[in-house]
């Protein structure tokens, strides 16, 4: 997207500026485990070792998953990325054509507008954590079938239980409804902050959405606002 789309869109949505969030510094600890009366000290380098491995293996697991028909039409599988232990993760709905391709999620004309929501919020696309309900492409982008959804849910709670977000954006409505297990329509699911897991759920329209109705922009914004000021306020 050239600069002048980007900021097209970003007018549209009301929003003036951006400000690129600041890093904190994260200390680490080491993690002592009990077992009986012995006491076994976790280090940072080992947990992280440990924690590699699990990301690794669930990796590897999606990649040769055959537990619905979508293996046999996609390119490959979309697992996810972004930081592994980002505060911010983004469900969207399903890889598209360019998705299938790449092997990442969101990289076409509706991932470019996310990444640009995303920064307006003031979030680099590099320090959230990116995957979808589905980790295969559906034939023709049609929707998830529930029992492509009910296949994938596994991956995705445990990405979800790995990264331990701050909060969760579902882009989206098949997102939002399969998430919250409900047919509700996305403008009664948006607005509100909702739970999965006991970790504060936000929902905002899919950019492909966006990308046909930009009126709807600033209502898209609103939806940010809202998740960052919930992150906010849970950090007290
Ligand atoms: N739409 C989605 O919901 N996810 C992608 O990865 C791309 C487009």
């Amino acid at each position: 997207m050239d600069n002048a789309t980007r900021l097209q869109y970003l007018e549209a949505m009301g929003i003036d500026a951006w400000i690129p969030r600041t890093s904190v510094p994260v200390v680490s600890k080491p993690i002592v485990v009990s077992e009986g009366t012995t006491e076994h000290v976790i280090r940072e380098p080992e947990l992280r070792n440990a924690t590699s491995t699990v990301w690794a293996d669930l990796e590897s697991e999606v990649s040769g998953c055959t537990k619905c028909a979508l293996c046999e039409t996609r390119t490959q599988t979309v697992f996810g990325t972004g930081n592994k232990t980002a505060d911010w993760m983004i469900i969207g709905e399903a890889p598209g054509q360019h998705e299938d391709e790449q092997g990442k999620p969101f990289v076409g004309k509706a991932g470019l507008l996310l990444t640009e929501m995303l920064r307006a919020a003031g979030l680099d696309r590099d320090e959230v954590f990116i995957t979808n309900i589905l980790k295969c492409r559906p034939p023709g982008n049609r929707d998830p079938k529930p029992d492509e959804a009910e296949s994938c849910s596994g991956y995705l709670r445990q990405q979800q239980a790995l990264v331990k977000p701050k909060i969760i954006l579902a882009v989206g409505r098949i997102s939002a409804q399969t998430l919250l297990n409900t047919d509700a329509p996305l403008a009664k699911l948006r607005g509100k902050v909702h739970k999965l897991d006991g970790v504060p759920l936000v929902v905002v329209y899919h950019p492909a959405y966006l990308l046909r109705s930009l009126l709807e922009k600033r209502k898209a914004w609103q939806d940010l606002q809202l998740a960052v000021q919930t992150v906010k306020d849970n950090k007290g």
